[in-house]
């Protein structure tokens, strides 16, 4: 199973580090949330888990009030970064490594399409640091952006996806509170890295 039969390679070597990077501690099975907002979710996950919990917000000011509850709860697993997620990704983490990837309530790019996460060369990439047997969890509150995005993981990444309604007591995050409060239904896309899935990335790495 080839990741990249239909898709522009990601330009991950012209990529710096971001500004005042600081290596991750990766722990055993990692989870990523990229977008993590004021960090409801990685919160409330760094309470369930002991599995090491990155969460990247990249809005100073979102990224502020999360980084105070991180340190008035602190929790020893959450590492919250205030970074672009994209040269974060490819400075921080080794192929074949993360557990589950959050995408939750991703902006919609309903003016720019190719920025979406999923129709984005960096795909490839993120799908080369998910372990096999790993996960990429994504959720929205728009019935067109979760059907192309499942029929992207399916048809051009060629992963096995599910796709489901969030169960409307669901309170993960800021962004998912606010839609099923006003009614709105949620969906959830989940896809499984399966064995043999094979990245152009899967030997390429600038972390030692
Ligand atoms: C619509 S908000 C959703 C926030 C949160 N996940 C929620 O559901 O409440 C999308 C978030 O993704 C963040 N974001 C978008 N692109 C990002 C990137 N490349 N790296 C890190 N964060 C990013 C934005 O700053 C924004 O806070």
């Amino acid at each position: 199973m080839h990741s990249h039969q239909f898709n522009r390679l990601f330009a991950a070597d012209q990529l710096r580090a971001p500004r005042g990077f600081i290596k991750p501690i990766l722990g055993a099975s990692p989870i990523l949330e990229i977008g993590a907002g004021k960090g409801h979710h990685a919160l409330s996950l760094a309470q369930t888990t002991e599995q090491s919990i990155i969460a990247i917000e990249r809005t100073r000011t979102k990224f502020e009030s999360f980084s105070k509850l991180a340190s008035a709860t602190d929790y020893p697993n959450l590492q919250p970064v205030h970074a672009d997620a994209i040269p974060w990704c490819v400075h921080a983490l080794p192929p074949n490594t993360l557990a589950q990837v959050f995408l939750l309530y991703p902006n919609p790019e309903r003016a720019n399409p190719n920025q979406r996460w999923h129709r984005m060369p960096f795909m490839e990439f993120l799908l080369s640091r998910i372990r096999t047997g790993g996960r990429l969890t994504l959720a929205t509150n728009v019935e067109s952006y979760a059907h192309e995005c499942e029929q992207w993981l399916c048809e051009i990444w060629q992963l096995p996806v599910t796709i489901a309604p969030v169960d409307r007591r669901s309170e993960r995050t800021a962004f998912e509170v606010k839609y099923l409060a006003r009614g709105e239904r949620c969906w959830q896309i989940e896809a499984t890295k399966p064995e043999g899935y094979v990245t152009r990335f899967d030997d390429w790495s600038t972390v030692r």
